[in-house]
């Protein structure tokens, strides 16, 4: 007799702490990170030190549990879709389609991004709509043109599955599954996710010397654009850098400019459509060159195919329109280069690519 009580006592204390653990309300539930281990996060040569949210510390744990979700077909709808169907390691992480297909079928408005260095982004989408990663990875999962899926949904899927719980236990203290703890592991795997291996991040360190026609590339890149007849300072250069610029490593300057893709912005007017400003219309999130030979197509509505297309785009100097941004050289006839100048500027932009990033077995799917 007094076995069986103690049983159901033993029992009645397991049920509580099943409560507790698993019916807490989300507002309450504290993250204990005391028993996980610091992701060893080295900052590359020449890279700005990383901002990493106080809540939400790069842990080994965190990242791992981020990883099997960035590749968990159980975040969309129909569990058919992952994050990585639309971020793939072999473009960049991001897709090879025009706009990418969401889980049941439906066809996306823009070109999916690449997932380079976002540890140092200020801000994400081709709009700028979310300014923190957490608040960026929740968005995909109830997109209904994406993965299409409630996260009380996704999170319950996640509980009941074996392989969850105990990977939220060891990131976050207790088994319990939510969005919040989703969106920080999700964050951390995202934040690992850094390339700079390429043949300009090696030759910024004395590892590889440019061919002559990469040099010039890269020469190209970072001088002032135009005659120097109708613009000011102009050095027949290709002027990428003020967008483009890489003092922090980065080929983006992290901020919003129309380079002159439409002279109408009726379709898709980017980040007004954040800040409702019209001075905003037709400006979109400058976006990263690195392992830009990997990512075609290129631009958020993935318009053109190859780099040659992109650059012929910057050589005519763009479509004039109110926002056009004042580093196009629309008024004075465009960049005028030279075919060996496009081919040079080619050849540096293939300096970009990083196949080790590509193939780094840390962001692989680790369900297969
Ligand atoms: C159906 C395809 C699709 C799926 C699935 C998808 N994405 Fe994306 N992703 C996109 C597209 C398209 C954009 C650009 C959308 C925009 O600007 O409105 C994007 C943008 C992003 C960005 C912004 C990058 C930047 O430089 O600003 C991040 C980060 C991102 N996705 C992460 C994720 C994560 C994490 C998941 C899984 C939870 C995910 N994506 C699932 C297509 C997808
Ligand atoms: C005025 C700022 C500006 C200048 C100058 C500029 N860019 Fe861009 N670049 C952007 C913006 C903004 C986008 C995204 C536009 C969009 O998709 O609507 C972009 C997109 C791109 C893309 C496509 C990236 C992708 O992921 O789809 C490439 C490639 C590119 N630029 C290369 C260059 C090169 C090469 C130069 C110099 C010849 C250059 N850019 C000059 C602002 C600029």
């Amino acid at each position: 007799m007094r076995k069986v009580l103690l049983l159901l006592m033993v029992f009645t204390l397991f049920m509580a702490c099943r409560y507790d653990v698993l019916e807490q309300p989300e507002e309450t539930i504290m993250d204990d990170f005391s028993a996980t281990t610091a992701y060893p996060l080295s900052i590359p040569p020449f890279f700005p030190p990383m901002d990493i949210p106080a809540d939400n510390p790069l842990t080994n744990e965190s990242v791992l549990l981020g990883r099997y979700l960035f590749w968990e077909k159980k975040l969309s709808i129909n569990q058919t879709q992952s994050c990585g169907s639309c971020h793939l390691p072999q473009h960049g992480f991001s897709d090879s389609a025009v706009f990418s297909v969401g889980a049941e079928g439906q066809i996306g408005e823009r070109q999916s991004m690449a997932l380079i260095n976002l540890g140092w982004a200020r801000y994400f989408f081709w709009d700028g709509r979310t300014a923190t990663l957490e608040d960026q990875v929740v968005q995909p999962v109830e997109n209904p043109i994406e993965m299409h899926e409630e996260w009380s949904q996704v999170v319950e899927k996640l509980q009941n599955d074996t392989l969850y719980p105990p990977l939220f236990k060891a990131a976050f203290g207790s088994p319990k599954v939510t969005k919040k703890r989703a969106a920080k592991a999700l964050s951390s795997f995202l934040r690992t996710m850094i390339s700079a291996g390429s043949k300009f991040d090696q030759q910024r360190i004395g590892l590889y010397q440019f061919t002559d026609s990469e040099y010039r590339g890269f020469v190209l890149f970072q001088t002032e654009g135009g005659s120097p007849d109708q613009v000011p300072g102009g050095s027949f250069g290709a002027d990428c850098f003020h967008c483009h610029g890489f003092g922090d490593m980065q080929f983006t300057n992290g901020l919003f400019h129309n380079n002159g893709l439409d002279a109408h912005f009726s379709k898709d007017p980017g980040r007004a459509l954040v800040t409702f400003n019209p001075l905003d219309s037709g400006k979109f999130k400058v976006p990263t060159l690195r392992n830009i030979a990997l990512t075609a197509p290129y631009m958020h509505d993935g318009r053109f195919q190859t780099l040659s297309d992109v650059i012929e785009h910057y050589n005519s100097g763009g479509h004039p329109s109110t926002t056009i941004d004042s580093f196009m050289k629309f008024t004075s006839g465009g960049l005028q280069l030279s075919e060996t100048s496009k081919s040079d500027l080619i050849a540096f932009l293939h300096c970009l690519t990083d196949t080790a990033f590509i193939h780094n077995e840390s962001f692989s799917d680790p369900h297969e």
